[in-house]
């Protein structure tokens, strides 16, 4: 029997077993239990590209609807609004009384195609028609989760999206409204002044999972298929990933293949894994990230590369050739992109795994 690689090295794909993470969603899951005004109904979530921004959507989502929520999950886009109202009604149809729900289908009906600023006076706006269906759902004590992953301000029904859910919480609803998006997006949304209300949402940034973490979730993983793996082969490979999800996916999975039919994975599997996972990681991860990068960003990471670990700041300035002050311009735009983190006084280091050696490869 040709076992299944249980590994999900795949954007969006629910792992077998998370690692870590507990404390982001229990503090979610607990504000949603706790009633309208908990500051956790109103979530940000930030991370750079591979670091388990839309995995944590559907899991609490998916936690949410064990308890009394039903969520409405969308992207970023335009008609945003009209899917978070379509997924709204679909989810919470064995609410919806049937009178209201025809009710409501013809108020859709009517509402579909126009968009925010071409309505008319006789369509009722998103909000309205979004409230009736929330108090339909109090009745029966349900609440609402709308999900928006990949933020980005310029759509302007995000815009509008975080107004009315200004005005819900005011109400207080029964709502809340996860986001998530990388660190350069979440930046821009928080200084957006149409919606200063989103600084107050709670933030968490999707750093590093401790390897003790990662090490169990690979671990488990391995075992769900029947098989093992020795200690050194585990401990190599957890540390290889650096905590970074998509690299725990990534790293398992390929070490995993080498001889799927043996029932033991070995020091060499997990050696000969890794080098297929940095591959992957290039081509999945880095090259986008260091494509979205300024021209003035990349040569302040190459100015970076000399150092055998962290850089000085002012090593970093002399090398590019610029002031302090413009150096430390572009530490903060870099930081906020999840691609460098400060490392003591004065001094920054790589955060994103496996970049460094990338831009060796490609710009030494
Ligand atoms: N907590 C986690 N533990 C293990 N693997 C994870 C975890 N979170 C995400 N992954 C894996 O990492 C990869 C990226 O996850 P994804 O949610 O798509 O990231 P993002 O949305 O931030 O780009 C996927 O392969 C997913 O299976
Ligand atoms: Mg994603």
């Amino acid at each position: 029997m040709v076992l299944q690689n249980p590994f999900t090295p795949a954007f969006g794909s629910e792992p077998l077993f998370l690692a870590g993470r507990e404390q982001i969603i229990e503090d979610i899951l607990r504000g949603l239990e706790n009633g309208p005004g908990d500051p956790n109904r109103a979530t940000i979530l930030i991370g750079p590209r591979g670091s388990g921004k839309t995995v944590l959507l559907t899991k609490i989502a998916n936690e949410a609807g064990k308890a009394n929520w039903i969520s409405a999950r969308v992207t970023a886009s335009e008609g945003m609004l009209d899917s978070i109202l379509e997924q709204t009604q679909k989810n919470g149809k064995e609410f919806l009384p049937a009178k209201a729900k025809t009710r409501l289908k013809e108020m859709h009906a009517f509402g579909i195609g126009f968009s925010i600023e071409a309505k008319t006076e006789k369509t009722p706006s998103w909000r309205f028609r979004m409230a009736e269906i929330m108090e339909l759902l109090a009745e029966y004590r349900i609440g609402l989760l709308i999900t928006v992953d990949e933020i980005d301000v310029r759509h302007d029904e995000l815009i509008s999206l975080v107004r009315d859910f200004q005005h819900f919480v005011t109400e207080k609803r029964e709502v809340a409204l996860l986001m998530a998006g990388l660190p350069g997006k979440t930046l821009q949304m928080f200084q957006d002044k149409n919606i200063s209300f989103v600084r107050r949402a709670f933030q968490h940034q999707l750093n590093a999972i401790p390897i003790s973490d990662v090490t169990s979730a690979l671990k488990k993983t391995i075992m769900a298929t029947g098989r093992t793996i020795d200690d050194d082969a585990l401990e190599t490979a957890a540390n290889y990933s650096r905590g970074f999800p998509f690299l725990i996916q990534l790293v398992g999975y390929h070490m995993w293949r080498q001889s799927p039919d043996k029932k033991n994975i070995k020091y060499n599997d997990a050696v000969s894994g890794i080098d297929s996972a940095g591959e992957y990681m290039d081509r999945m991860i880095l090259d986008t990230t260091v494509k979205d990068l300024s021209e003035k960003d990349l040569l302040f990471l190459i100015a970076m590369l000399p150092d055998a670990d962290e850089s000085r700041m002012s090593s970093i300035a002399n090398r590019m050739n610029v002031t302090a002050a413009t150096a430390s311009q572009y530490r903060l735009r870099l930081i906020r992109q999840g691609v460098i983190e400060e490392y003591g006084r004065g001094k920054v280091q790589f955060s994103m795994p496996l970049l460094r050696e990338y831009l060796q490869k490609h710009y030494l």
